[in-house]
C-alpha cells in the first residue's frame, strides 16, 4: 500500500470514491436526499479543484494502482497554527485494515513537520464507528457544532482534536 499526494488532474479519484463510500456510511444517520444534496455540493470537482488551489492536500491510498481511500487537510486552519483533516473516506472493502490509520499517521506527521500544534476535525455525532476510530488514534472530542448547509439540511457534528 502507497500514500501519495493528489494532483488537480486525479481529484475524479476523490469524487469517485466519496461516492461509493457515502451511502453506507450515512445509511442510518443522513436521509438518502441529504446524501445526494452533500455530495453534489462537497464533491463537485470545481469545489475540489478550489480546494486544493487554496492549499488543501489530497491523499490517496492505493495498492497495485487500485485505489483504497483519501484523506484530505489543510494547515494553518486556525489559530495555533493547527491544521484540519476535512475529509477522510475508505472504500468500503477497504476498511478495517489498518488504511485509516496509515492516512491519519501520514496526515499528522506532514502537519507537525509544518510546526501545526494539533489536529482538528468534524464528524457526525451519530457516526460512532469513526468517532471510536478517532479516539483510537488518540483524538479527544472538544465541543459539539450544528451546522446549517442549507436546503433545510444541517451537519449534527462532533469536533475532536489531536495534539501533535
Ligand atoms: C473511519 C475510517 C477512516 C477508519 O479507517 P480504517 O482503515 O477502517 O481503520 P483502521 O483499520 O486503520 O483502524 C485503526 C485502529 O482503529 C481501530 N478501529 C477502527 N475502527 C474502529 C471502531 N469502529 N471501533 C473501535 N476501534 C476501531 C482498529 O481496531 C485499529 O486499532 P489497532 O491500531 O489497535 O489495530 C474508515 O473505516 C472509513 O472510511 N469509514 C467510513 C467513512 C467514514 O466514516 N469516514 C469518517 C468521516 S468523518
Amino acid at each position: 500500500m502507497i500514500i501519495r499526494q493528489l494532483a488537480k488532474e486525479e481529484l475524479n479519484k476523490v469524487q469517485s470514491i466519496a461516492h461509493r463510500t457515502w451511502p453506507s456510511t450515512f445509511a442510518n444517520i443522513l436521509s438518502p436526499e441529504q446524501i445526494e444534496y452533500m455530495l453534489n455540493w462537497m464533491y463537485d470537482l470545481r469545489m475540489l479543484e478550489s480546494q486544493l488551489e487554496k492549499g488543501h492536500t489530497f491523499l490517496l491510498a492505493e495498492e497495485n494502482g487500485k485505489e483504497l481511500g483519501f484523506a484530505g487537510f489543510e494547515l494553518n486552519y486556525s489559530e495555533g497554527p493547527k491544521a484540519k483533516l476535512h475529509k477522510i473516506y475508505l472504500l468500503p472493502e477497504a476498511q478495517g485494515k489498518g488504511v485509516g490509520k496509515a492516512l491519519i499517521l501520514e496526515v499528522a506527521d506532514r502537519a507537525k513537520k509544518a510546526n501545526q500544534k494539533s489536529l482538528l476535525l468534524n464528524v457526525n455525532k451519530y457516526n460512532q464507528k469513526a468517532i471510536d476510530f478517532y479516539l483510537k488514534m488518540g483524538f479527544q472530542e472538544i465541543y459539539k457544532e450544528v451546522i446549517d448547509i442549507g436546503n433545510g439540511y444541517v451537519m449534527d457534528d462532533v469536533v475532536m482534536e489531536l495534539d501533535l
